[in-house]
């Protein structure tokens, strides 16, 4: 039996990948944010697929020590009931924030979760997935395209906070990073996706955002699609063979992503800060 790891799988996008993936049989290790969320969601899924295999894990992954303990859980799980293998690794977790807010440990929000989390997890998880001879996802969005990368001040602590511009960096990070990724591992057999799941009819911009952002999201949810849409993109590249080949996805096809996340050098740039911030020596390397 194949397995995959999902974050942020206790609601929308990432509810609906797990049920996804449980109706083409693997087993679906979910990751939450809160104990009550995914007891939540393992029982709604257990209800509708009472053969399945599944497991719960919960942390609050902007914090990056609950990403290390919750990498320790997974990599435990895997070791006793999977031979210590992960076929796909989907980094779906996701937030935004009105306000300039940090974690625990002091990093900006937006960027703490939906790129650093996926970033140190995936390291956590790299012996799992070159045994598995995994997959990894990055739920990215079109709003990547027509921003830059702020190098010179990445968590906006000097510049004018623009929560939709540090939401937009953060998912070109997202593809930049896949991008990465298959340019140091393809040759390995492991392989990174950005899918972009279009505008999609979930609950994100209601939470912990201001007044502004839950009218603006009302009004955006409303023409969103079904979470079940974009599920069938993820359930395609997890599962898909021979395996898919192109970068950016969206709707089940190769999309053209912005050509600012194709250049190299910000790639790695982007990689090496990203190690530094996440105390990694060598990404891919001791864990
Ligand atoms: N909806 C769209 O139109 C759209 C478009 C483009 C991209 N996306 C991306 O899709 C992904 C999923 O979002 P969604 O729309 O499905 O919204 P969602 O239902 O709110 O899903 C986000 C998930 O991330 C979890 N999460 C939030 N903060 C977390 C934290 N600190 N630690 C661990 N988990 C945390 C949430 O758990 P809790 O609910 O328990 O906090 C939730 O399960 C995100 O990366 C988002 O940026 C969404």
């Amino acid at each position: 039996m194949k397995t995959v790891v999902v974050t942020g799988a206790t609601s929308g996008i990432g509810f609906a990948v797990a049920q996804a993936m449980l109706a083409l049989g693997w087993r679906v290790l979910l990751v939450g944010h809160t104990l009550e969320n995914g007891e939540k969601a393992l029982g709604a899924l257990c209800n509708a697929f009472p053969q399945g295999e599944m497991a719960c894990f919960s942390g609050d992954l902007m914090q990056q020590r609950e990403v290390h303990r919750v990498a320790d859980e997974l990599n435990a799980y895997l070791a006793l009931h999977a031979q210590g293998r992960l076929e796909a690794l989907v980094n779906n977790a996701g937030a935004v924030r009105t306000w300039y807010t940090t974690t625990q440990e002091g990093l900006e929000q937006q960027f703490a979760l939906n790129h650093l989390a996926g970033f140190l997890l995936t390291h956590r998880l790299m012996p799992a997935l070159r045994l598995g001879g995994g997959r990894m996802m990055l739920t990215s969005s079109a709003s990547h395209k027509h921003c830059r990368v702020h190098f010179d001040d990445i968590m906006y602590r000097r510049r004018r906070y623009s929560a939709l511009g540090a939401y937009k960096q953060s998912k070109l990070c997202n593809v930049m990073f896949a991008a990465a990724f298959n340019r140091r591992y393809a040759a390995e057999g492991l392989r990174a996706y950005a899918v972009d799941p279009g505008l999609v009819a979930t609950d994100i911009g209601f939470k912990q955002t201001g007044g502004l952002v839950k009218l603006v999201w009302a009004l955006r949810k409303a023409q969103g699609v079904p979470a079940e849409r974009p599920a069938r993109t993820f359930a395609a590249l997890c599962a898909g063979e021979p395996e898919p080949a192109g970068l950016y996805w969206y709707d089940g096809h190769v999309a053209r992503h912005d050509p600012h996340a194709d250049r190299t050098a910000d790639q790695d740039r982007l990689f090496a800060l990203s190690e530094k911030l996440c105390g990694i020596a060598s990404f891919g390397g001791n864990v």
